[in-house]
């Protein structure tokens, strides 16, 4: 096999997710090339070096840049906060690397514009890590979709709720709480959550025309735990918009972090003409289908437990009846990643499509602001 070497920048959640699907994705899926961890960036140089112990990364770098001039890299994988992902990933497409990018691809359309321009440019295969589309049952949904098994789509219905900051006391800034800052994310549960949801309904869906949107900021004032001092909210808490997509449908989506009792509810509800599907992050290896087709007698709702050799990626893992979680996300994306590049056809989310997202995050939060239907630019 040959080697893909790999160099990471950020050691936190998604450096762990990314490594563990690194690590693993030769083991089950039949590629030509191998990943090697040859080294992990961050800026604490000690806790990288414990970060490359446990995980086994062959060197440590505590500056990106240093990184993406090492020869012996081939992939910048950027796992690292929203704040650095544009200047990390045009350098390193300058420097001519494969770039994998965490999501939201920019903190605002102007930098994922310069980021597309950058890979493109470069011609350097380039992915973003909305890894949700590869959730077995989600990639499922898509080829009942693509079948037609649904007809004429009609509903759209996203919605991801958590309900970590309600406390006021809470801070923004800093490890763990960055996402608070609007200087370090861009914005809050719109760039954060709705992301993910607009991800995935788009690459079922089609494109989304026009939406209207609405945002509240429910804690005005946080501490900034690198300050200490108290500062004005910059980012939305949560975040509702009702959308038009290209096809007809109409959809709603809703995020946020006051939903007590929610950690991570993803889900989301198709309605088409002859069928219905209905997909939850918290039972992500099942799928629920409802076809009006059946005998009257026995319609109802499915359960699809989605574990059988046939459906989307099981084969590579274990027996029938045995289901797989959200680390195989990642790997599954790792997979096609590498399998687009030794075929010539890239997979996707590109960065082009990573800005098509961005693209109605931004018409979202405007038209939170002005309070009107906002058209969506088109990537
Ligand atoms: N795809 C998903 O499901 C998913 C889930 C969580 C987070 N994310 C995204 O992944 C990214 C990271 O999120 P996380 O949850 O892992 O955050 P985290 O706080 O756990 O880790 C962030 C890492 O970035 C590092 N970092 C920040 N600036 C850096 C710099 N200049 N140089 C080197 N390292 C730097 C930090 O030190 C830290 O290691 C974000 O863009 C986030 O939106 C995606």
């Amino acid at each position: 096999m040959k080697p893909l070497n790999i160099g990471m920048i950020g050691y936190g959640l998604m450096g762990r997710a990314h490594t563990n699907a690194f690590r693993q994705v030769s083991q089950f899926f039949p590629l030509a090339h191998k990943p090697v961890l040859k080294a992990i960036c961050g800026r604490d140089g000690v806790k990288a070096a414990a970060f490359a112990a446990n995980w086994g990364y062959e060197s440590v770098e505590t500056d990106w840049r240093a990184l993406i001039a090492r020869p012996d890299i081939d992939l910048i994988d950027i796992a690292a906060t929203n704040n650095v992902h544009a200047e990390i990933a045009i350098a390193a497409a300058k420097a001519g690397k494969l770039v994998m990018c965490e999501k939201p691809l920019g903190m605002n359309p102007a930098e994922s514009l310069k980021m597309v321009a950058a890979v493109e440019k470069a011609k350097v295969p380039n992915m973003v890590w909305y890894n949700y589309r590869r959730a077995p049952a989600v990639t499922l949904a898509k080829m009942l979709i693509d079948e037609g098994k649904l007809g004429k789509i009609f509903h759209y219905r996203a919605k991801f709720l958590q309900d970590w900051t309600i406390n006021a006391d809470v801070p923004q800034g800093g490890p763990g709480t960055w996402r608070l800052d609007a200087s370090v994310a861009g914005s809050g549960v719109t760039g954060d959550l709705l992301a993910h949801c607009i991800d995935t309904a788009m690459w079922l869906n089609g494109s989304i025309d026009t939406v209207t949107g609405m945002t509240e900021t429910f804690v005005k004032e946080r501490k900034h735990a690198l300050t200490g001092k108290k500062q004005k909210v910059g980012i939305d808490d949560a975040s509702a918009f009702l959308a038009r997509f290209s096809n007809g449908s109409l959809a709603t989506f809703e995020a946020t972090r006051y939903a007590r009792g929610h950690k991570a509810l993803y889900t989301f509800e198709i309605n088409g003409e002859h069928a219905s599907i209905f997909w939850d992050l918290h039972d992500l290896h099942r799928l629920q289908w409802f076809d009006h087709r059946d005998a009257s007698v026995v319609r109802g709702w499915r359960s699809i437990h989605v574990s059988d050799g046939d459906q989307p990626y099981m084969k590579n893992w274990w027996i029938p009846g045995v289901q797989i979680g959200f680390e195989h996300t990642f790997t599954h994306q790792v997979a096609d990643f590498i399998a687009g590049i030794e075929s010539g056809q890239p997979a996707a989310p590109t960065f082009r499509d990573g800005l098509a997202t961005d693209y109605v995050t931004d018409a979202v939060l405007k038209s939170a602001k002005s309070g009107r239907w906002t058209k969506v630019k088109k990537a």
